[in-house]
């Protein structure tokens, strides 16, 4: 037992008529644990996905070959041709015509060649991770034009060492495309591998969709997910995943949007787009950054369901981003962009026998995969989105008046903006409003009360981006800080004591690549073998899994704790375990001690949990090299429960306490 986290005072628990003595002094926490005020959604903590920072491409879908099918706008992107000696014509793009989704393929015409005379090397996402003794499995689209030509497959280390490969024959001949599939496994472990492929023979072939995945992909399914990255999102148990955007969603332009339609079927038929986020910011190029979308729909919706969380897409509702090109679809000729929405909805949620319903079958699950919640832009605001969004409400509704709509508040959580749309969306009686906040760690601490005073009886609220910024909002040096992750900490007490009118929250961004970031802070950070969760991940991460079903009014001098004494409380109850759950969040770098009344409770397990995050320093960080610096310490405590307990709060630090009820 810890002592020095949890004491137990001397005085009787039924001593709260008894005399006091000097410790009696201690200010109190008081929770009433038998008397529940509101539901907790199983949906309270989710989490956001968006591709950006390398989420995607580069990110969670583990291909290891950079533009793999040559569609890149420069089609040689991420491409080196390796040759002996140049001949005209050896190595060409071919753009075939009729073929809209994937035109691009290579030529490859072999003169009587010896391996190590003409070669294709690919330099990966950054390079490539490569794990010693790992499985890696190549596959490729080929048309054997003429003659016969062979491959021979290299894994490079950092310095051009071969670390890894095979000799694969194509068996096919004819003007038929044909896949082709080897395995291999790695002799060495390389954070910047590179992938050759030397040609050897005499004749001709044409070679597209060239990929490599790891064996070790998320439930080893094969062209899946890096399983390391998944992993941290399933260890939150989150209950619900926005995605598949964030900006991307709306695009720079209508013709960049997101179409989740484009996303299915076969990956060699899905036409990738320039991601957003290459372009977006001057100061952060990312030339080589494209949406594949080898990771689709189809995958997300599988992904929810892998982590057990709830689906929530959201789709483009008629307009682009508004801070780029502002475009928009006529209102009165926004049918395709509704029939998308209610598309979905029959893909998601319909038996095999529908048409959508059918695509979903055929791709592996014929089950419905129980959508709930629907997202109608992202971050649009203004008159033009509520037009819009009417529009979409009253189709979505006459057809699956189930289905929850997300609707946006814009991109600022107070404001012209978001005041005209908090209006118009109540008087429309919206489901759920989605506010955004990145705002400094004092905007956190000082809106904790922001609910309070939210009419419970209204529209919900979803926290569906929110981040405390070190610096400003978009600004390089911004960095996941423990200061900013304890005011988040602090500023959740806010939603989880507002869960009557609070439903859902969610961080963002969620995942950054070290070397191919435009935006920062973000919640977990990977480079191409390491992945660690920063402390706004373990703070996410700790009220997800202590979640609870029901608040409790948890007052000290008879008010919430929004920042009196530098404390920020929470206390809820978890009717599954039967255990009260106090979560607070100590700013101040003083050591401070509350006494912790359980009103009503006369008996409870002298077993409690008792888990602290907390660093003295705010600026402490988590990196890869000290990648649980700033991590939960877990411990179990025994309380006395003929005693008050005490709770010692450790300068800056963010406590939670589970007490059984008996
Ligand atoms: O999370 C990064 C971006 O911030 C999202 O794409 C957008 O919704 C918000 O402006």
């Amino acid at each position: 037992m810890n002592f020095k986290q949890l004491t137990v005072f001397s005085l009787l628990a039924s001593a709260i008529t008894l005399p006091v003595s000097t410790k009696a002094q201690t200010p109190v926490i008081n929770i009433k644990a038998t008397q529940p005020v509101a539901e907790i959604q199983p949906t309270m903590w989710g989490v956001f996905f968006e591709d950006i920072n390398m989420g995607a491409d580069g990110g969670i879908y583990a291909e290891l070959v950079k533009n793999r099918s040559f569609e890149f706008s420069k089609p040689w992107m991420g491409w080196k041709i390796e040759r002996k000696k140049a001949e005209e014509g050896d190595i060409i793009i071919q753009n075939r015509q009729g073929n809209t989704v994937n035109p691009r393929f290579i030529s490859v015409k072999a003169n009587n060649i010896t391996k190590g005379e003409l070669g294709i090397t690919n330099e990966g996402f950054k390079g490539m991770g490569i794990k010693k003794g790992l499985r890696y499995d190549f596959s490729v689209l080929y048309r054997h034009q003429k003659g016969s030509v062979k491959f021979h497959l290299e894994l490079l280390d950092s310095k051009g060492n071969i670390i890894g490969g095979t000799t694969l024959v194509p068996t096919g001949n004819g003007h038929e495309w044909k896949k082709e599939a080897i395995s291999f496994s790695a002799t060495e472990t390389e954070a910047k591998g590179k992938f050759r492929i030397w040609f050897e023979g005499n004749g001709e072939i044409d070679l597209d969709m060239v990929s490599l995945f790891p064996e070790d992909t998320w439930k080893k399914r094969p062209g899946g997910m890096r399983a390391d990255m998944i992993q941290l999102l399933a260890d939150m148990k989150p209950g619900f995943i926005r995605f598949p955007g964030g900006c991307i969603v709306e695009g720079i332009d209508l013709a960049n949007r997101y179409q989740w339609k484009k996303t299915l079927g076969p990956v060699e038929e899905r036409q990738l787009i320039i991601n957003r986020w290459n372009v977006e910011f001057a100061h952060r190029p990312a030339p080589d950054y494209f949406q594949t979308f080898g990771l689709g729909f189809f995958e997300y919706f599988q992904l929810a369901e892998d982590i057990g969380a709830e689906p929530l897409p959201i789709l483009n509702c008629g307009m682009a981003c508004q801070f780029n090109t502002a475009e928009v679809v006529p209102v009165n000729e926004l049918d395709s962009y509704v029939q998308d929405a209610l598309d979905l909805i029959e893909f998601a949620n319909a038996e095999p026998n529908t048409k959508w319903g059918k695509v979903r079958a055929d791709m592996g699950h014929p089950a419905p995969f129980d959508l709930k919640f629907l997202g109608i832009g992202n971050e649009n605001w203004g008159p033009q989105y509520v037009e819009r969004l009417k529009v979409f409400t009253k189709a979505i509704k006459a057809k699956y008046p189930n289905i929850k709509l997300v609707n946006s508040s814009g991109t600022d959580p107070n404001g012209d903006r978001f005041d005209y749309l908090n209006k118009e969306l109540r008087a429309m009686n919206a489901d759920i409003i989605d506010e955004h906040y990145y705002r400094t760690p004092d905007w956190f601490l000082k809106n904790a009360g922001r609910y309070d005073s939210y009419d419970r009886n209204a529209s919900k609220v979803f926290a569906g981006e929110y981040a405390a910024q070190s610096d400003k909002t978009v600004s390089v040096k911004n960095v996941n800080n423990w200061k900013c992750a304890l005011s988040e900490a602090a500023f959740m007490t806010g939603l989880e004591r507002n869960a009557q009118v609070v439903n859902m929250a969610s961080y963002a961004p969620l995942f950054a690549h070290a070397e191919g970031w435009q935006w920062t802070p973000d919640m977990i950070w990977v480079d191409n073998l390491r992945s660690y969760g920063t402390p706004n991940y373990h703070v996410q991460k700790l009220y997800s899994t202590n979640k609870g079903t029901h608040v409790l009014t948890t007052t000290e001098a008879g008010k919430p704790l929004i920042g009196q004494g530098d404390l920020y409380a929470s206390g809820i109850l978890d009717k599954a375990t039967n255990e009260v759950i106090l979560k607070v969040a100590n700013i101040s770098d003083k050591e401070q001690v509350r006494e912790i009344n359980l009103e009503g409770i006369k008996k409870f397990d002298a077993k409690a949990k008792l888990i602290v995050l907390k660093n003295a320093n705010p600026e402490a960080l988590n990196t890869f090299e000290n990648a649980t610096n700033i991590s939960p310490v877990e411990e179990t405590i025994t309380l006395n429960p003929k005693k008050k307990i005490s709770l010692t709060l450790a300068p800056n630090s963010f406590t939670v306490l589970r007490i059984k009820l008996l």
